[in-house]
């Protein structure tokens, strides 16, 4: 109810009476009354005027299932949440509810994780209080092959959430982390649970530095925080909110084709690759026409930009253009994380 009874005072940004919250909420002008003393305690700021009700006048520095719930503006993302003080990773928590029936559209997140998880078996770290960890739970209908360009549909939200909340230039380096000035400030781990044909969830974990007042020096040079880049506190529900928000809308558009046909070109407009000189690493994604060398080994290209699943194409030195695949390879600035 607390979370119905703070939207209701959102949405009215004006006096709203007793008699309309309890007639709307289905309960008591007492039940009212003790959910107001409740809130007041949780630090709302809210006024209490005689014959014309309650008018929320500020709302604390909180982030809390609660009042994320309560400030979302999604349909169906989101709407089952659970919030953790402390987890081992908001991932493996989705992961386990997949597997358990969970509906598509859960919600994990957390102030703090013990095991956080990254891409290539690293782990990810983020003091508690500081930053934005949460997992989304879906269940797209499409082949497996395809998912991983969801990891490309949450870049672009996470990217466009920052850009309008905070007016900084985020940019993606392809294919799935943020940068400003070429420093990390975003991590998504995307983990799917599948057949040969058929998906049964797919996990998609996100990590924002926003309001860290310093980066570990081991990762200075490589990482920041949106608090280092704006000199400026973030409110962590907004700007979750806003992320989850561009998702949704943006995961739609991608459902109604099942590939990235409709973003393609707002992704490339924030690639931070495009032009640029490439070192890519790892086992290539052999394709019929393709170059069909360099297991295992590494070679240089310029990043051309995205094809409508999500590989990156690139123009090797030869001339020839070839796509590769995020899952297979990795690719690095020449001089070091993203320069
Ligand atoms: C990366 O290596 O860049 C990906 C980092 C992903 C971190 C997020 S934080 C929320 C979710 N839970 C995890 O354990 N990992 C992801």
């Amino acid at each position: 109810m607390k979370v119905e009874l703070l939207k209701l005072l959102r949405e009215k940004k004006d006096f709203i009476s007793g008699q309309e919250l309890s007639r709307s909420l289905g309960v008591s002008r007492t039940a009212i009354w003790k959910q107001m003393q409740a809130l007041r305690k949780a630090g709302y700021r809210i006024n209490a005027v005689p014959h014309r009700g309650y008018e929320l006048c500020e709302s604390p520095d909180v982030y809390s299932g609660e009042e994320i719930k309560s400030r979302l503006g999604t349909k169906w993302l989101g709407r089952e949440l659970f919030f953790y003080e402390t987890t081992d990773s908001t991932n493996l928590r989705a992961k386990e509810y997949g597997d358990n029936e969970g509906k598509a559209g859960a919600l994990f997140i957390s102030e703090f994780q013990e095991r956080g998880r990254g891409r290539r078996g690293r782990d990810w770290e983020c003091p508690t209080g500081a930053g934005i960890i949460f997992s989304v739970l879906l269940r797209p209908e499409i082949l497996p092959e395809k998912a991983p360009s969801l990891t490309l549909v949450m870049a672009l939200s996470a990217a466009n959430a920052i850009r309008d909340t905070l007016h900084l230039d985020v940019r993606i380096k392809w294919p799935n982390d943020l940068l400003i000035n070429k420093k990390k400030i975003c991590g998504i781990l995307t983990e799917m649970s599948c057949e040969r044909d058929y998906i049964h969830h797919v996990v998609i974990g996100v990590g924002i530095n926003v309001n860290q007042r310093e980066i570990p020096p081991e990762l200075n040079k490589s990482a920041t925080s949106l608090f280092l880049e704006s000199s400026k506190k973030t409110d962590r529900t907004a700007l979750l909110n806003g992320v989850l928000e561009r998702f949704e809308k943006n995961y739609e558009v991608f459902m109604e084709t099942g590939d990235l046909i409709k973003l393609k070109d707002e992704y490339e407009r924030l690639l931070y690759n495009v032009g640029k000189p490439v070192r890519i690493t790892g086992k290539m994604d052999i394709k019929e026409g393709q170059r069909e060398d360099n297991n295992d080994d590494f070679f240089e290209a310029e990043a051309l930009g995205i094809t409508n699943t999500g590989e990156l194409m690139v123009r090797t030195s030869d001339g020839n253009t070839i796509n590769v695949n995020a899952g297979e390879v990795s690719v690095r600035g020449l001089e070091g994380y993203a320069s």
